[in-house]
């Protein structure tokens, strides 16, 4: 059976004060899990959180990056000056960057590329809106973010590959999928990974669930059977709530 890898999003949260405060507190709440602990910080906690973590069991990423290795981006970070510091893993495709900052299956793709090629492990998402889920057009979305998204991915390269599978409509909502719909679209994500890479391959992957999964619904949630962890958006903020889903399911 595959551990879970669970992954805190902090998103636009914490001062680089408060940060060490809740690394602080995370810390010894973890590090007796068998399950991985990521927790993706700001670009301004990077370096203090792979300081502070030094040593534990809890692994740094990063929230984004772009696809070129230098040059006029004003406002961008490169991959590899994500690499060079100590960072192992990085969100790409977040709905939110998607919805705000125009990000498109085809800057996923090149940001996701150029992670990989730096030596980073994505942690891409994908994911419905609530509109496309009633009108019945969930699983065409989720092809074409797969199909789109990873369409230059080798085989090799989706071994350092994780995927985030979160609905939109469940995104900092509190309303989150049900069991049974978090493992069914992950179910439905894993067959269109398969019909490329192979059953073999696709079994292999990391499929996690993000969307309101808190420390009342995470045990639920990662017992089923193709949900293999959790992005956590704001119940990462409190190192007692994130732990809690971290020791969920062991
Ligand atoms: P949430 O965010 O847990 O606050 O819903 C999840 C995410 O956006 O990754």
């Amino acid at each position: 059976m595959k551990n879970k890898i669970i992954a805190g999003n902090w998103k636009m949260n914490k001062t680089r004060a408060e940060a060490a405060a809740l690394i602080e507190e995370l810390i010894p709440l973890v590090s007796n899990t068998s399950n991985t602990v990521i927790i993706c910080v700001p670009f301004t906690d990077l370096e203090l959180a792979i300081r502070l973590t030094e040593g534990s069991n809890v692994h740094v990423g990063a929230q984004n990056c772009h696809w070129k290795e230098s040059g006029a981006y004003t406002g961008e970070i490169a991959p590899s000056m994500l690499k060079e510091m100590g960072v192992e893993y990085v969100v790409i495709g977040h709905s939110e960057r998607r919805t705000y900052f125009g990000e498109t299956d085809a800057t996923v793709l090149a940001r996701t590329k150029a992670a990989l090629n730096a030596g980073l492990k994505p942690i891409v998402c994908i994911g419905e809106t609530l509109s496309e889920r009633k009108e019945g057009e969930m699983e065409a979305v989720l092809t074409r973010q797969v199909v789109e998204g990873f369409k230059d991915v080798t085989a090799e390269e989706l071994t350092n590959i994780i995927v985030a599978y979160e609905p939109v409509w469940a995104i900092g909502t509190g309303v989150t999928a049900t069991d049974e719909q978090a493992n069914d679209a992950i179910k439905y994500v894993r067959s269109v990974f398969a019909r490329k890479y192979g059953k073999v391959a696709a079994d292999a992957l990391y499929i996690q669930y993000g969307g309101s999964m808190n420390d009342g619904n995470a045990k639920g949630l990662l017992s089923m059977s193709d949900v293999d962890g959790g992005l956590i958006g704001g119940a990462s903020l409190v190192a007692a709530k994130f732990a809690a889903i971290v020791h969920a399911h062991e």
